[in-house]
């Protein structure tokens, strides 16, 4: 028995998919290159403003029934497919409502600066202010997310622009999470610590002075192993993190474009192959250190007296032994407070 497994960094609600990308990049063209070409983030940001709210809810109850089943029973959603007003309202009231029935606990994030709309390229300003102006004070008035999150890369945010953005969202009461050095070292991890941010996420090129401000900030960084795997790119450096005493999180980065599955025990499997971390830290980082990404690490993510009961039982001899043999679905049965809700039913 485990605690229910909390996937803390996934982009859940989106519309379309982008499998014919999946063949571009095996043919050799970057991540980067398909966004310059008007693929990439900018085509699901058109499929989800296509989509309406039931369309969207209705996809993402099918990801959430496969999570559960996987015994994973609390998921960090960010907006970041809509990046207008009422398009990034809509997936944030996809989570609201997705929360109301469905048995796992979601804690949505605002990622209205994913990248610059299509149409505020030329004049990014004007998005920036609508961001810090009109959305930001509006989702936390309405308090449509917990967390406010950007993502610092070339082609999408700059550094300066990402302290504009996360100071507003820090006025208005929102945590703050960055998608931070995941393509290119943009400084993000010392960002993100020298704001107090509750996480830094993907850090495939943290710089040795991001890894020491993230230990000092007490920042979690957030490894998503599916995404490097899926980009071909370097894996987090997590035994680096660790060693200066940054708490390493694992989560799946579920989203169309750079990690299409949300199977987190997978990606736990990864982190012990390709991120160097043992099966127990590998565990503690999709729950007792996950739980520290979304702030709610006196709540869930640990079987202690006082915590929310959200189980999992793995139908395994040892976590060595569940980590190593990785089946399709080693969940026999998942609690939600105390009660079944789901898993394969195999014990
Ligand atoms: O976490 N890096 C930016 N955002 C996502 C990818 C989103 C997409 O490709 O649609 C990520 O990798
Ligand atoms: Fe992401």
């Amino acid at each position: 028995m485990v605690p229910g497994l909390i996937d803390c960094h996934t982009h859940l609600c989106f519309g379309g998919w982008r499998g014919d990308e999946f063949e571009l990049r095996l043919q050799g063209a970057s991540y980067q290159d398909i966004a310059r070409d008007g693929g990439g983030i900018a085509s699901t940001v058109a499929a989800t403003r296509g989509a309406s709210l039931g369309d969207l809810i209705r996809k993402a109850v099918l990801a959430l029934n496969g999570m559960l089943e996987l015994g994973v029973t609390t998921v960090e959603c960010k907006s970041g497919y809509g990046l207008d007003e009422a398009n990034e309202l809509k997936q944030l009231e996809a989570y609201r409502q997705l929360n109301r029935v469905h048995e796992i606990d979601l804690v949505p994030t605002f990622l209205g600066a994913h990248i610059i709309p299509p149409e505020h390229r030329k004049n990014r300003e004007r998005y920036i202010d609508l961001l810090c102006q009109v959305l930001i004070p509006k989702v936390a008035a309405q308090r449509l997310a917990r967390f406010c999150d950007v993502f610092i890369e070339e082609g999408a945010y700059s550094l300066t622009e990402a302290r504009q953005i996360l100071s507003k969202a820090a006025e208005y009461g929102l945590g703050l999470k960055v998608h931070a050095d995941q393509l290119s070292d943009g400084g993000g991890a010392g960002l993100a610590a020298s704001l107090g941010a509750v996480s830094a996420e993907h850090l495939e090129y943290v710089s040795p002075e991001g890894m020491d401000a993230l230990a000092l900030a007490g920042t979690v960084a957030v490894s998503l192993p599916l995404a490097s795997l899926y980009l071909q790119e370097p894996f987090i450096p997590a035994r680096a993190l660790m060693q200066r005493g940054v708490p390493v999180a694992v989560a799946s980065d579920f989203n169309p474009g750079s990690a299409p599955s949300y199977h987190l025990p997978l990606a736990m499997t990864l982190a012990c192959l390709s991120q160097g971390m043992t099966p127990q830290e590998s565990l503690m980082g999709a729950t007792t250190v996950a739980a520290k990404a979304v702030d709610e690490q006196s709540r869930i993510g640990s079987l202690l007296p006082g915590y929310q009961a959200d189980l999992a039982i793995i139908d395994s001899p040892s976590l060595n032994h569940w980590l190593y043999h990785f089946q399709a679905n080693a969940c026999s049965a998942v609690l939600k407070r105390g009660r079944w809700v789901g898993g394969a039913g195999h014990l």
